[in-house]
């Protein structure tokens, strides 16, 4: 595991999107896993940005998102489809039948998040995936658990989440309890992984991702083991790191 120590939000950013831009540049058409949440915007902007100056083209590369709400259609202002047709896929030359989320309305779930793992597996694994991490150290939607979960699967959101994620609606009531997650295996299949992360909020995640031993309590923490994974993280962040 590699930490790249950026200055604030707007370093993470930019070094992110060029570890992005990088991929995009040497493999075409590279498969992407995508993240939601705050962490990435900056680093969309930055990609489309890229893109506006003629420096990027999206029109072969796939994508897997991570994660989507239980219940919230992809019109939903706070599903996360919408969020990533909004922060990037509008934004670029991707042919949006390339692009895949979790469908939150999916009816018999089982078979369609295995039908999901093996979208992603038949697409040859993401060439990188990109992470966001929770304050819980949760990755995508796997929450703090007693094991680690190997495929998509349907997860109970903690209450940590849910007050985190509260402040996007209107009210707590309205966050839904239940997600669609890629499960561990699905994500440390990638040959890739560029955790991005910012802020003191998270500065006992990153540690525990980066130091702590390797626990389902912190699901991040299994990173560790992969044989190819860089940490973008800003100052505040790695507050309780050591410093080299
Ligand atoms: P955030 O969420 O980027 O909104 O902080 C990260 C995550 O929960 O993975």
């Amino acid at each position: 595991m590699r930490i790249v120590r950026a200055k604030n939000y707007d370093d993470m950013s930019r070094k992110a999107a060029n570890i992005i831009a990088a991929q995009v540049t040497l493999k075409p058409d590279c498969v992407l896993g995508l993240a939601t949440g705050s962490t990435p915007i900056g680093t969309y902007k930055n990609l489309v940005a890229a893109y506006e100056a003629g420096d990027l083209d999206f029109s072969q590369v796939k994508t897997y998102n991570l994660d989507e709400y239980r219940g919230l259609p992809g019109d939903h202002d706070q599903s996360y489809r919408y969020f990533m047709n909004v922060n990037l896929f509008d934004h670029v030359n991707i042919d949006k039948a390339n692009t895949h989320v979790p469908d939150g309305l999916m009816e018999d779930y089982e078979a369609a998040c295995a039908a999901y793992d093996a979208a992603v597996a038949a697409a040859g694994h993401q060439d990188l995936q990109l992470l966001g991490i929770g304050n819980n150290g949760h990755i995508g939607f796997n929450e703090p658990c007693d094991s680690f979960i190997k495929g998509t699967h349907c997860v109970d959101l903690t209450e940590s989440t849910i007050q985190a994620n509260s402040r996007l609606f209107d009210s707590i009531d309205d966050v839904p309890r239940q997600a669609y997650t890629m499960g561990i295996g699905t994500i440390m299949a990638a040959k890739s992984v560029l955790v991005i992360a910012n802020g003191d909020a998270k500065a006992q995640a990153v540690h525990d991702m980066c130091f702590g031993p390797i626990v389902p309590s912190c699901p991040a923490s299994i990173l560790q083991l992969h044989p190819n994974c860089v940490v973008v993280a800003d100052e505040a962040a790695l507050a309780l790191c050591p410093a080299e």
